[in-house]
């Protein structure tokens, strides 16, 4: 014990951070095991490049705001031609789902803070009828297409140390919803230290550092830690379809998209929806140079965000939301010899010790947290496809308590689809926003797939149908 201890305190004094330790002596045996289990985990080679780059105020390295050009995209199907390439686009992603080549990939570690729920986001009723959660709603539509294509095809979960613990046991408890033990992977995304803005690290107590999740581009790193890269490649799998656990309307392992990232032999693909207007508080993509990649809101200059193109639309409309198809491959090369994503660093409030002196008493300094995001990924890739989608079909995400994109606009936005489908089968509904419906990934995981159905089973012949008005 006192042999590790002396050699990780030489190596942290020789990182300049020796003043972890000021406690150490007054923490019980098993608290300073855990302590220095913790700075073990600590690449301290990382680290230090990212004070480097903090104490040098170095920029984040990604897209060259002075080149930006708007993206080629992939239009939504329109008139004969535009069918026939999406349908050339559908078999071929039909069939990589047959022979198992896919996977789904939802992040799910994020705190939910503007939420306000209590626990797992991923735990939140959503079901504008029967109240299904935001993981089974995802688990049924990974669950159906593996039925529908006869192939297994894993579904892979990333939680965080603050949520991992309930999403095992809400998961476990309702049978990872009919999939296959074997092929639910749940693990947590990484930690980073946060430091002051000197660059020290910060201490939350006496024998523990202040940790924060590395963000939402940790997932990739994550893949490759917890060594599920070799089993995705030991199935075969070589593309794996990410998502957000908060967007119930995502087309989960969507065969027109797959087709398409395939097709046009890219590494990365993304989804597009476009922006209500030029200050809708949105990532746009967009290219500089031969690079592709995503400008954050804040970062696109103003008036880039108000150009308008031939047809009078947004030049810059491309909203990003965080829906991609990785090639296995490419998340390999990506995570090779550590995680190649530009690290962004945030200054907030943190409550710690105070890193200067000797009292343990709590304080408050201002911490820098460094974290990646997934869509810096994107001009990393050899080819990148960005695939037009629409806002109504593919995108209501649950961030906010009330107001937009909260549990009522994502619930109200299911309804209106469903009703969508429900009128292309020829069913005619009361009209206003007081309709609920839900229509299970089980019973139909597109409008087509319900019109067939309904068609087949004789539940359809046109008339009036009611189901649940509010109230
Ligand atoms: P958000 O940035 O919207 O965060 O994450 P959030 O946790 O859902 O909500 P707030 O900001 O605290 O209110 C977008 C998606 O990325 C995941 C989240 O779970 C969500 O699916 N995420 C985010 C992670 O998995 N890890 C992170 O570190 C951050």
């Amino acid at each position: 014990m006192t042999e590790r201890l002396d050699r990780l305190r030489a190596t942290f004094e020789r990182a300049g951070q020796g003043h972890v330790f000021r406690f150490v002596d007054r923490l019980d045996d098993a608290d300073r095991e855990r302590f220095l289990d913790s700075l073990e985990r600590i690449d301290l080679s990382l680290l230090g490049r990212l004070i480097d780059e903090l104490k040098h105020d170095r920029p984040v390295a990604t897209l060259d705001l002075g080149r930006l050009a708007p993206p080629p995209m992939v239009p939504r199907p329109e008139g004969p031609g535009g069918r026939r390439k999406e349908n050339r686009a559908i078999r071929a992603g039909e069939e990589l789902l047959r022979e198992g080549k896919v996977a789904a990939f939802v992040v799910a570690g994020g705190q939910g803070s503007r939420l306000g729920f209590e626990g797992p986001k991923g735990c939140f009723p959503i079901g504008p009828v029967g109240g299904t959660t935001l993981f089974e709603w995802h688990f049924a539509k990974v669950r159906a297409a593996g039925e529908r294509y006869g192939a297994r095809l894993p579904m892979l979960v990333m939680t965080s140390e603050a949520n991992h613990e309930e999403t095992v046991e809400f998961l476990e408890r309702h049978d990872r919803f009919g999939l296959a033990a074997e092929d639910v992977f749940v693990f947590r995304q990484g930690m980073l230290p946060a430091v002051d803005a000197e660059g020290r690290l910060l201490l939350r107590s006496e024998g523990s550092l202040f940790l924060s999740p590395d963000g939402h581009g940790g997932s990739l790193g994550a893949l490759a830690r917890e060594g599920l890269l070799d089993e995705l490649e030991r199935r075969g799998v070589e593309e794996i379809f990410y998502f957000q656990v908060d967007n119930p309307l995502v087309k989960v392992l969507d065969p027109a998209f797959l087709g398409h990232h395939r097709l046009g032999q890219a590494e990365a693909s993304s989804k597009a929806v476009p922006k209500r207007d030029a200050s809708e508080k949105v990532g746009v993509f967009a290219k500089a140079g031969r690079k592709l990649g995503i400008v954050e809101y804040s970062d696109l200059p103003d008036d880039l965000g108000r150009a308008r193109d031939d047809e009078g639309e947004l030049a810059y409309r491309a909203g990003n939301v965080a829906i991609h198809v990785f090639r296995t491959d490419f998340v390999r090369r990506l995570t090779e010899g550590g995680l190649r994503l530009p690290y962004h660093r945030a200054r907030k409030a943190v409550a710690c010790l105070d890193p200067t002196g000797d009292s343990a008493a709590p304080t408050e300094v201002t911490g820098v947290k460094f974290e990646t995001f997934v869509f810096d990924a994107l001009p990393e890739a050899k080819r990148s496809l960005v695939v037009e989608a629409s806002r109504e079909e593919e995108f209501s995400p649950v961030k906010n308590a009330s107001g937009d994109d909260s549990a009522a606009t994502a619930r109200r936005d299911m309804s209106l689809l469903f009703r969508s489908w429900l009128e292309a089968a020829g069913f005619e509904l009361e009209r206003g926003d007081a309709v609920r419906i839900e229509i299970s990934p089980h019973l139909a995981l597109d409008r087509d797939e319900l019109v067939r159905r309904l068609k087949k089973e004789r539940v359809l012949s046109a008339g009036r149908l009611l189901i649940e008005p509010e109230g």
